[in-house]
């Protein structure tokens, strides 16, 4: 209860602030700007419209974190990649460098429950790396097939949210910085 608690306030914090900025320029600007920050408004609604629609919780991220988290992401992708890759060719060595690749991040303060998937994900991981050091296929198989299932899950279920510093401390607070 308290979660998703957490995280609705979140959402309507990042929302409050995008109407704010909007009522703000609108109010105050010269024509040529305040024409910019009724486009501005619009954008904001876009995102809102977005935020809408997708259902997923919130993590809470400030814009750097999420940039990140988005590029560490990547790397995931280029990894599970290579694992198939060095599947298809039976390449063991180029399997385990691939599973290693999947670099660790744990941004799920003001979250909870991200960064258990997390660990998940990494153990699962580093199961495919001991596989390929021990030339066993058929663990190498189950351990992707398990590491994609991690994939999905935490894609099912949460979604970025971006943040400013304010709304950063408040989430943040009272939960250790985990990185
Ligand atoms: C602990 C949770 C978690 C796990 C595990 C996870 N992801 Fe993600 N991933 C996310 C979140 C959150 C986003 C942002 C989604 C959003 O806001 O729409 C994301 C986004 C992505 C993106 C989009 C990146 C971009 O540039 O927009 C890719 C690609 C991706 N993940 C690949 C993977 C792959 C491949 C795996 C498994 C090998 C994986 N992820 C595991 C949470 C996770």
């Amino acid at each position: 209860m308290k979660r998703e608690a957490l995280a609705l306030a979140s959402v309507l914090a990042a929302v409050a602030a995008c109407r704010g900025e909007a009522q703000k320029a609108d109010a105050t600007a010269p024509p040529v700007q305040a024409a910019s920050a009724s486009a501005g408004a619009s954008l904001c609604a876009a995102h809102q419209a977005l935020d809408t629609m997708d259902q997923r919780q919130a993590v809470p991220l400030l814009p750097m974190m999420a940039n990140h988290q988005k590029q560490m992401m990547r790397d995931h992708l280029v990894s599970v990649q290579g694992i198939a890759d060095g599947l298809a060719r039976n390449d063991f060595a180029a399997i385990e460098t691939a599973a290693k690749k999947s670099g660790c991040s744990h941004m799920g303060t003001g979250a909870p429950g991200f960064t258990e998937q997390a660990i998940t994900f990494h153990k699962s991981a580093d199961a495919i790396a001991d596989a390929a050091r021990s030339k066993d296929r058929d663990a190498v198989v189950r351990g992707l097939a398990a590491t994609l299932a991690t994939c999905v899950g935490c894609h099912a279920k949460w979604k970025q949210q971006i943040v400013d510093d304010g709304t950063w401390a408040r989430v943040s607070a009272g939960s250790p910085a985990r990185e």
